[in-house]
């Protein structure tokens, strides 16, 4: 796919995306549910999650089609165009919304992560690190997958090593998976990773969701990275 010209924007605003997305380049976007994604929504109960970024939706399809009580949000219009087709009987579950600004729904059991740490610029990092520790319930997790590489220009902006996720991350959520990625898409192939990061009880912040507990298996790996 060749990058068509587009203006200088900041990929911190939804100008950025929505261009792409009317222009049909979207490079990130599958077309596919992973196949991690379908195991681990396979392995546990069907639970309340959050989507965020959700582009043109195929993952939030997939938990609602799983039975997942689940909410997609993008702050670009663009992007729910798209989704419409992908999402069709299932539109109701996704939103115009800010990753930042506050949801009623929250905390939720799972926010499931693909390409929004990688969209935004490295100054918003700590900020999405925070935001993360708010939405997730006490128990809770995120599941996902991380992009890794080197460079500082993006997006897709890289992590340049585990210890920096780390970083953003802890104390709020411990790693409890990280495995390899069978079935990239090009653009992220051989710089994925599956992870999982579980929400400490005992941290602040994020009282324990309003659904049921989210019965999930014990960790993977405890050696991420
Ligand atoms: C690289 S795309 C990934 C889309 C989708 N997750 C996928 O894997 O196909 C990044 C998406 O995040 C959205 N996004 C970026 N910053 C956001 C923010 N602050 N709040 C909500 N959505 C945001 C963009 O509009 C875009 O749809």
């Amino acid at each position: 796919m060749s990058t068509p010209d587009f203006p200088r924007l900041d990929p911190a605003d939804p100008e950025f995306w929505s261009a792409r997305y009317q222009a049909r380049f979207a490079p990130w976007d599958a077309g596919r549910v992973p196949a991690q994604l379908r195991a681990f929504t396979a392995g546990v109960p069907p639970a309340r999650v959050l989507v965020p970024g959700c582009g043109s939706g195929w993952d939030v399809r997939h938990f609602a089609e799983s039975g997942w009580d689940v909410l997609g949000i993008d702050f670009s219009p663009e992007a729910l165009e798209a989704a419409r087709p992908v999402l069709g009987p299932h539109m109701a579950r996704m939103r115009l919304a800010d990753f930042f600004a506050p949801l009623v729904e929250e905390p939720f059991d799972v926010v499931y992560e693909r390409a929004l740490l990688c969209a935004l610029p490295r100054r918003l990092w700590q900020s999405w690190g925070m935001r993360m520790a708010e939405l997730v319930a006490r128990g809770g997790r995120i599941a996902g997958f991380f992009y890794f590489g080197e460079g500082e220009r993006g997006p897709p902006f890289a992590l340049h090593s585990q210890a920096e996720l780390a970083a953003l991350l802890e104390p709020a959520f411990t790693c409890v998976e990280d495995a390899a990625v069978p079935d990239s898409i090009p653009v992220f192939a051989g710089k994925e990773r599956w992870q999982q990061w579980q929400r400490i009880q005992g941290s602040q912040a994020a009282p324990p969701a309003h659904s049921a507990t989210l019965a999930l298996p014990g960790p993977n790996n405890s050696d991420c990275g």
